[in-house]
C-alpha cells in the first residue's frame, strides 16, 4: 500500500504590520473590542502588487528546503485560495513557473477557508492512488484586496500569507484519515458575491459576512468533523496530540477544544498575529508549531478547516 507523509512545511507573512491600533484611527473600532472578540491582536497585508503566488514562493521553497526535496522533484501542485492573482491561468501554474519546473499538473482549490485542507486531502488522494510521488500543497491568500477597509465587521477579521507542506509516497502513513463536506445552501452568510463582467465587476468585490451565524456554524462542523475523522481512524479524541483548526477567531478555537474534550494545551493557536489568513491559515499554524519544536515526529495532529461555501472537513495526520 501506498501512504503520505508531510516531509516539510513552510511559511511566508508579508512584511507589513498592521496592528488593531493602526485600524482604530481610520474604523469605529478598537483594539479591546477586536481582541476581546477575536483575539487578534494584528495582521500582516501585502504591499502593493504583491500577489497570492509571490508569497505561495516563499512559502513553497521554505517547505521545499525543509523536506530536503528540489523543486523537479515535485509531480503536483495542488494551491488553495479565493484571491487567485487573475482570474486564469490558475495561481498553482504561476506558481509552478516561479518554482522552474513544468509538465507535472497544477491547479487551484477554492474552499476558501478549507482550502489547504481540501488541498491536502485531494494531494493525499493522487498519492494513495498511485498518480504522483511528491505533491507541494499550499494555501495563498492576499485577503487584505477583497476587503471593504470602511467596513469594521470584517476589516478587522483578516490578513495575507502562505503556507505549505511537502507530501510524499511513504510506506506507512502519514495521513491516517481525511473527511471534506459542503453546503451550498449556506452560501450566503459568508461571501464575495462579485463576478466580472464584461468589463466591469458586477456585484460587490467585498467579503460579506453574517459573523454570529457563521460563528455557530463553524462551532457545530468544526467538532463533527474531527469525529467523523477520528471514527473514520478507529482512535478517539486521546489520539489528538495537536488541534489545529481554522484560525479564525479564538473563541471559535476555544470552543472547539472544549467541544472535543482538549486541553487548550495541545490547541495551536496563532490567530492573534496572522489574524484570518483563510486557505494559508492551518498551513502557517503548523508550521509555526513544527518549527518550534511543540509537534514531534510521530505525534498525531488534527487539521480542520471551515469556511464560505459553506465547506468544512478534517485531515489527521502522524508527523
Ligand atoms: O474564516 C471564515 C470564518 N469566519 C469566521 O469564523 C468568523 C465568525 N464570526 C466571528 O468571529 C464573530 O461573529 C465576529 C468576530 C465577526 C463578530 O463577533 P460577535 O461577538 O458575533 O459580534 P456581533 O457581530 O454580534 O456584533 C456585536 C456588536 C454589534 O454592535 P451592536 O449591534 O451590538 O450595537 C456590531 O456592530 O459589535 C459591533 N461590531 C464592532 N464593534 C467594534 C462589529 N464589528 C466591530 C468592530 N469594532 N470591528
Amino acid at each position: 500500500m501506498i501512504f503520505s507523509r508531510i516531509a516539510g512545511t513552510g511559511a511566508y507573512l508579508p512584511e507589513r504590520v498592521v496592528t488593531n491600533e493602526e485600524l482604530a484611527r481610520t474604523l469605529d473600532t478598537s483594539d479591546e473590542w477586536i481582541r476581546s472578540r477575536t483575539g487578534i491582536r494584528q495582521r500582516h497585508i501585502a504591499a502593493d502588487g504583491q500577489s497570492a503566488s509571490d508569497l505561495a514562493v516563499h512559502a513553497a521553497r521554505a517547505a521545499l528546503e525543509a523536506a530536503g526535496v528540489s523543486a523537479g522533484e515535485v509531480d503536483l501542485i495542488v494551491l488553495a485560495t479565493s484571491t487567485p492573482d487573475q482570474v486564469f491561468p490558475s495561481t498553482a501554474c504561476l506558481l509552478q513557473a516561479r518554482l522552474g519546473i513544468t509538465g507535472c499538473p497544477a491547479f487551484d482549490v477554492q474552499a476558501v477557508c478549507s482550502g489547504f485542507v481540501y488541498a491536502l486531502g485531494i494531494a493525499d488522494s493522487f498519492i494513495r492512488g498511485g498518480r504522483c510521488r511528491c505533491a507541494l500543497v499550499v494555501g495563498a491568500e492576499v485577503f487584505s484586496r477583497i476587503l471593504d477597509w470602511t467596513e469594521r465587521s470584517t476589516a478587522v477579521l483578516f490578513g495575507d500569507g502562505a503556507g505549505a507542506v511537502v507530501l510524499r509516497a511513504a510506506a506507512s502513513p502519514g495521513i491516517l484519515g481525511s473527511v471534506l463536506h459542503a453546503d451550498g445552501s449556506q452560501a450566503g452568510i459568508l461571501s464575495v458575491p462579485g463576478s466580472l463582467c464584461r468589463g466591469s465587476i458586477a456585484g460587490s468585490p467585498f467579503v460579506q459576512m453574517d459573523g454570529p451565524a457563521v460563528f455557530k456554524f463553524a462551532v457545530r462542523v468544526l467538532d463533527e468533523v474531527a469525529r467523523e475523522t477520528l471514527r473514520q481512524c478507529e482512535l478517539d479524541t486521546s489520539a489528538i496530540d495537536w488541534l489545529i483548526p481554522h484560525q479564525a477567531n479564538l473563541r471559535i478555537l476555544e470552543a472547539t477544544a472544549r467541544r472535543l474534550g482538549i486541553d487548550t494545551g495541545r490547541l495551536v493557536v496563532t490567530v492573534d498575529r496572522p489574524a484570518n489568513t483563510s486557505a494559508a491559515s492551518v498551513p502557517l499554524a503548523l508550521d509555526e508549531a513544527v518549527r518550534d519544536g511543540r509537534i514531534r515526529s510521530g505525534q498525531r495532529v488534527m487539521l480542520e478547516g471551515v469556511g464560505g461555501g459553506f465547506t468544512w472537513g478534517a485531515v489527521l495526520v502522524q508527523m
